[in-house]
C-alpha cells in the first residue's frame, strides 16, 4: 500500500521523529480517574540510521499505530523498540507490534524487563538499560534516566540528542484527546487544568521522587528542545518547557493556598445546608471555598482541587451507622494520593447514633488530617444555632490558612 493510503498517518514532530500514537477520543475513565476529554497514547518513530520505536499504545489501538508507522516506513525496517514504561496503556500493543516488527532489541530498565516478562511471558530480545546508558543510533543516540516510582518501579525517560527530545513517558503528560499535538496549539487554561489533574491523580503520591528527578535532569543539563510525554500534547517552545517544569516544581511543593475544599454528600439536605453555612464562614474568614457534592462531582476533580488547597472539610450524613458510601469512596481515594493538604474539619448529621461520625473521624485520622476543632454533627436537621456553629467552624478553618499567598 502506498504510504498516503494508510487510514492513519504519522505526524512529523522534528527533523527525524514522527508521532505514531493513537487518540482515544471517548475514554471515560482511567483507573478511577474521570477522563472527560479522553486521552492519547503517544508513541514515537525515531528515523535515525537505526530506526527506533519509542513506546507503544494500548492493545486495542495497535492497528492505528501500525497504520501510522506504515505511512512512513515498512514496520519490518524498525531496528529497536524502547519501552520506557510497562503499564498496559504503553505496552499492551507489544505482542502484536513485536510480532510484526521483529526488532533486534527491546530496551527497558531492569525493572521494565521484569515487568514485561511478567505481563507477557514472551521470548523477546529484552535488553536492560540503566541511568547513564545510551544506545548508538548512528546519526544520533538515545540515553536513559531511570525514574523509579514515577510512577511504577520500571519507569524511565529517554533523551534523543540529535533533535533534543526528552521522551518522558507519563511525566509531564495529561489525559487530553486532541488533534493539536503541541501544547502551544491548545488553550492555556485547558493545559493547566489537565496537567494539574494528571499530576494530582497519577503522580502526586510520588512527589519526593519527582523532586529528585527534577534535580537529576537539571544536573545533567540536557539540551532539551522538546518534552514528549506518553499522554497529551508535547512541549516544544522554550517558554512551554520552562512552564511545565515550573508547574512540576509547584506541584511537588504543593504550597498551601487560601482555597478550602468542602466535599460532602447529603440524604435529606441537612449536610447540604451545613455545607452552605460552613462555606459562608470560610468566606467570611478570608478563605476561598470550593464546595463539591459527591453525587455530582467526581473524586478525581476533587482530588485536584485538594492538591491546590490550604484545607479540606469533609461532610457526611449517617447511613446504617456508617459514613455515607460516597464519602468513604472519596476518602479512600485521597488516602492513596497523599496530598500535602492536612488541615481541615468534619461535619455531618445523624438520627439516633453517632457511629458514622466515629467512622469519619477514623478515616480522617488515616489521612493524617489535623482537625481545627471537634467534628460538628447535628441530630436530624440543623437548627439556627447549629448553622451559626457551622459558620464559626468555617471561620476557624479559614483562620488556620496562611496569611499571605
Ligand atoms: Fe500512562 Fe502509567 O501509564
Amino acid at each position: 500500500m502506498k504510504p498516503d493510503n494508510h487510514p492513519f498517518q504519522a505526524r512529523k514532530i522534528s527533523d527525524c521523529v514522527y508521532w505514531v500514537g493513537a487518540v482515544d477520543w471517548t475514554l471515560p475513565e482511567f483507573h478511577g480517574y474521570r477522563t472527560e476529554r479522553g486521552t492519547t497514547y503517544n508513541a514515537f518513530l525515531v528515523m535515525a540510521d537505526k530506526i527506533t520505536l519509542v513506546d507503544t499504545v494500548k492493545a486495542p489501538f495497535a492497528k492505528e499505530m501500525m497504520s501510522r508507522i506504515a505511512s512512513v516506513i515498512s514496520p519490518d525496517k524498525i531496528d529497536f523498540i524502547v519501552s520506557n514504561h510497562a503499564e498496559m496503556d504503553h505496552s499492551g500493543a507489544l505482542p502484536e507490534v513485536v510480532g510484526q516488527i521483529r526488532p533486534s532489541q527491546i530496551f527497558a530498565s531492569a525493572n521494565g524487563v521484569k515487568a514485561l516478562n511478567l505481563h507477557f511471558q514472551q521470548d523477546w530480545p529484552l535488553t536492560p538499560v540503566k541511568t547513564g546508558d545510551s544506545i548508538n543510533l548512528g546519526n544520533g543516540s538515545l540515553s536513559f534516566v531511570e525514574t523509579r516510582m514515577i510512577h511504577w518501579p520500571d519507569s524511565m525517560v529517554s533523551f534523543f540528542d540529535r533533535d533534543g527530545i526528552l521522551f518522558s513517558q507519563d511525566a509531564f503528560g495529561m489525559h487530553l484527546a486532541t488533534s493539536q499535538l503541541f501544547a502551544d496549539q491548545n488553550d492555556r487554561p485547558t493545559m493547566q487544568w489537565q496537567a494539574e489533574k494528571y499530576y494530582a491523580n497519577i503522580v502526586m503520591p510520588y512527589s519526593p521522587m519527582v523532586e529528585k528527578t527534577l534535580a537529576v535532569l537539571e544536573q545533567k543539563k540536557l539540551p532539551i528542545q522538546m518534552i514528549a510525554p506518553d499522554h497529551g500534547p508535547m512541549w516544544r517552545t522554550a517558554r512551554d518547557i520552562e512552564w511545565i517544569l515550573g508547574m512540576y516544581r509547584r506541584f511537588v511543593a504543593q504550597p498551601r493556598t487560601r482555597q478550602v475544599v468542602v466535599a460532602f454528600d447529603t440524604m435529606w439536605q441537612s449536610s447540604q445546608t451545613m455545607a452552605g453555612a460552613i462555606a459562608e464562614g470560610v468566606s467570611r474568614g478570608g478563605g476561598l471555598p470550593r464546595v463539591f457534592r459527591l453525587n455530582n462531582d467526581h473524586r478525581s476533580d476533587i482530588a485536584t482541587e485538594i492538591m491546590n488547597s490550604g484545607a479540606v472539610i469533609f461532610g457526611s450524613p449517617t447511613l446504617n451507622s456508617s459514613v455515607y458510601p460516597t464519602l468513604a469512596d472519596l476518602m479512600t481515594y485521597i488516602k492513596g494520593l497523599q496530598p500535602k493538604t492536612r488541615t481541615g474539619a468534619l461535619f455531618g448529621s445523624y438520627g439516633w447514633n453517632q457511629k458514622g461520625r466515629e467512622e469519619l473521624q477514623e478515616m480522617a485520622a488515616k489521612l493524617g488530617l489535623e482537625l481545627v476543632d471537634e467534628p460538628l454533627f447535628v441530630r436530624y436537621v440543623p437548627t439556627e444555632e447549629d448553622l451559626r456553629h457551622c459558620v464559626e467552624l468555617g471561620e476557624k478553618v479559614a483562620g488556620s490558612l496562611p496569611k499571605n499567598e
